[in-house]
């Protein structure tokens, strides 16, 4: 029987969130927080389902547990699919949210169209490498200035017609019944069972997974 899934991720909201989510369920979700400092995946995917699977993948050969990892971002359709899978460092490699809804703002000026999605792909992974893949999509408008103050990364400037409202004037309940994450959680927790069923079977099929250290650089301990 599958008895430990880790999430990979280390944000509190996420985790919890999860973890209601699947609380019937006979499993026990772990996340990042419970393990000691493991080796950061590289998101250098092309895709959102690139940089899903390949953190689901890395951590749990890593861990030698199942793993579920989600990749999420912006699309905006006058700029080709932009930012997409560079969303969090849009206007730069360290830049804040306020810098990324900024170069947001500025590259759709005088655009008619503001049309956007967000985009969220979640990988359930073994260490051998199968992976389930589950999808989440949220429609909305990139409008021109900055409204409310709650959620993240591009809410401020992400309205929601079905709400009427931007996401950062959405509490997290509203954001969660509509949003990318919330519906890609929504369609794997649908199906959760099958989903235990379809690792205990992959994880029976296979030798008892060990954790593999070779391919990623050692901790420094000494610092
Ligand atoms: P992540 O894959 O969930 O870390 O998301 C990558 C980036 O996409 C974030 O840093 C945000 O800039 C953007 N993003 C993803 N989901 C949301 C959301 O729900 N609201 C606002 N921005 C988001």
């Amino acid at each position: 029987m599958v008895s430990i899934i880790v999430l990979a991720t280390t944000n509190a909201n996420k985790i919890k969130e999860f973890r209601e989510m699947v609380k019937d369920f006979p499993v026990e979700i772990r996340s990042l927080a419970d393990f000691g400092p493991i080796p950061p995946v590289v998101e250098d995917g092309e895709t959102f389902d690139d940089n899903a699977y390949k953190k689901a993948h890395q951590t749990a050969r890593v861990l030698g547990l199942p793993t579920i990892a989600d990749d999420s971002g912006l699309v905006v359709e006058a700029l080709d699919g932009a930012p997409g899978v560079y969303s969090a460092r849009y206007a730069g490699e360290n830049a804040t949210d306020d810098e990324n809804c900024n170069k947001l703002l500025e590259a759709l000026k005088g655009k008619s169209n503001r049309k956007a999605a967000f985009q969220c792909v979640l990988s359930v992974a073994v260490p051998s490498g199968p992976a389930l893949t589950y999808e989440g999509r949220c429609e909305g408008v990139i409008i021109d200035e900055k409204r409310g103050n709650s959620g993240f990364g591009y809410d401020p400037v992400f309205y929601h017609e079905g709400l009427g409202k931007t996401f950062a004037e959405c509490n997290m309940e509203e954001k969660n019944l509509v949003s990318h994450r919330g519906l890609a959680m929504a369609e794997l927790t649908a199906e959760f069972d099958k989903v235990l069923k379809w690792l205990e079977q992959r994880l029976f099929e296979e030798k008892p997974p060990k954790p593999d250290h070779e391919e990623f650089e050692h901790n420094d301990w000494s610092k």
